[in-house]
């Protein structure tokens, strides 16, 4: 009788999991990434197709991989959150006896066994509810070759050589990869001999880039609440921490607060690092135990829905800057202020940087930190602003459009033994805010994280709920 009742509660699960075929959740949601090919489509060459692959798994250790998260341009065109897929635009439309068609979706055949251990798959019937007309198996790829003998050009993106081989699965990203490499060589060697024959052989990057990099008002809507979540993290952050604390502590209040916001994960490896650690720009491994007394720099992004903020912080972690560290840190500060404003319509890239390196460089004169004004470039060793969007560094042009999505990111870093007054060693500043481009003048969206040293000071003197919470001590 138990034995019944399992096995009736068994069938009842694997049923269930089998015909749970719901969409993902997709804000952005069918019409817009059939749009979005659609323009894509315009941006092609003449007699062109396309090749878009998913990304790959990763492994992490052993049998265990890396979370998976869509390629970028993948999931912008299609709103796939599968690995094993494949996206191929034609420019013209193309006739078969089914009928024209221009585009063709391949994706993972439903699986029940596989379902029940890795989580559902929409199938063929899944896809074509998201805007896709031809929807095939993956297997169709490599089995039937794609007619492509007539095209003169091919778009592709580049072909990973860390894709994971599932030996027990012929069907595989890598597989379809090679089945790729096998079409496109034999369409170069036909050409070599035919020397009236064009044939191009290249990347999809530079129209995406013309696709992604200006917002349309719903990934704006995205955007602006990833960035909101980190903000609001960071002033979470200035109430709750002090010197008892560790980097890792850190990172895991903002990362949590994220969570509680419904943001799946960061959009990059955090970045927390106190004193000397916060001269390492990249700073990934967050694993100093000593952060008294110390400036810390913070540079985290919530990614909501796919698209991720960049918002960075530099606090001190009593509370209170130290006359040093608020000396640099209004200086980054200054020269962050007036960077912003050049971030309109008409300006690039190079004009904020020229703003924020020349008040940079003369602060850094004034103080005898250096003598030379290109010497500035040792402590600020890096550029100041580039795109986010479904990327933390989203592809774009570096001239300002409306509703680009960019940061703003002074930053000075003196490590130890640098060639100073040894009272400014240790102390790395970085903030970075991320701007709105708009017709009248530029919107800082992570404006609810303050900036101002003097603004800091007051949050931080506030008291946080986090630290009501008190665990057992294991050390004992
Ligand atoms: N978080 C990486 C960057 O600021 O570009
Ligand atoms: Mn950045
Ligand atoms: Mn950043």
């Amino acid at each position: 009788m138990r034995f019944k009742n399992t096995l009736f509660l068994l069938l009842i699960l694997l049923s269930t999991n089998y015909s749970y075929t719901q969409e993902y959740f997709d804000d952005l949601g069918p019409e817009f990434h059939k749009k979005k090919r659609q323009e894509f489509r315009s941006l092609m060459p003449a007699n062109s197709v396309a090749f878009i692959f998913t990304s790959p798994i990763m492994k992490r250790s052993n049998d265990t991989d890396y979370m998976y998260h869509q390629d970028p341009n993948f999931y912008y065109l299609t709103g796939w959150r599968e690995p094993h897929g494949v996206l191929v635009i034609f420019k013209d439309d193309q006739f078969d006896s089914d009928g024209s068609y221009n585009e063709i979706m391949y994706v993972r055949e439903r699986n029940e066994y596989r379902e029940m251990w890795d989580g559902r798959r929409l199938g063929i019937k899944g896809a074509k509810k998201m805007s896709f007309d031809r929807v095939k198996l993956r297997s169709e790829f490599i089995e039937n070759t794609i007619p492509i003998e007539n095209f003169s050009n091919i778009l592709n993106t580049n072909i990973r050589d860390d894709v994971r081989d599932f030996k027990d699965d012929k069907y595989d990203l890598f597989d379809i990869q090679n089945k790729f490499q096998e079409i496109v060589s034999k369409k170069e060697s036909d050409i070599l001999g035919d020397l009236n024959k064009q044939f191009f052989s290249s990347s999809i990057n530079q129209i995406m880039s013309k696709l992604r990099q200006t917002k349309d008002p719903l990934e704006i809507e995205l955007l602006t609440k990833a960035i909101r979540i980190s903000a609001l993290a960071q002033i979470e952050v200035m109430r709750a921490i002090h010197n008892d604390m560790t980097e890792r502590e850190v990172q895991g209040i903002h990362e949590f607060i994220y969570r509680k916001y419904g943001a799946a994960h960061e959009g990059y490896n955090s970045i927390v690092g106190a004193g000397g650690n916060a001269c390492v720009l990249h700073y990934v491994t967050n694993e100093d135990m000593d952060i008294k007394d110390k400036l810390i720099l913070m540079d985290v992004g919530a990614e909501y829905r796919g698209y991720t903020a960049d918002v960075t912080r530099t606090i001190p972690v009593n509370g209170k800057f130290n006359n040093e560290q608020k000396i640099i840190y209004d200086l980054v500060y200054k020269s962050q202020e007036e960077a912003i404003k050049e971030a309109i319509i008409g300006n690039s890239f190079n004009d904020i940087y020229l703003k924020s390196y020349d008040i940079i460089a003369k602060g850094l004169i004034d103080l005898g930190i250096i003598n030379d004004y290109r010497e500035a470039r040792k402590y600020y060793p890096h550029g100041v602003s580039h795109h986010i969007g479904l990327d933390v560094h989203d592809p774009g042009s570096r001239d300002l459009m409306e509703n680009m999505v960019i940061t703003v990111e002074p930053g000075i870093y003196i490590p130890e033994n640098s060639n100073t007054d040894p009272k400014w060693w240790n102390i790395g500043v970085r903030i970075e805010d991320d701007i709105l481009i708009t017709n009248s003048g530029p919107v800082n969206l992570s404006i609810d994280a303050p900036r101002r040293s003097d603004e800091i000071e007051v949050i931080m003197a506030q008291d946080s709920p986090i630290n009501q919470l008190v665990l057992p001590d294991i050390n004992n």
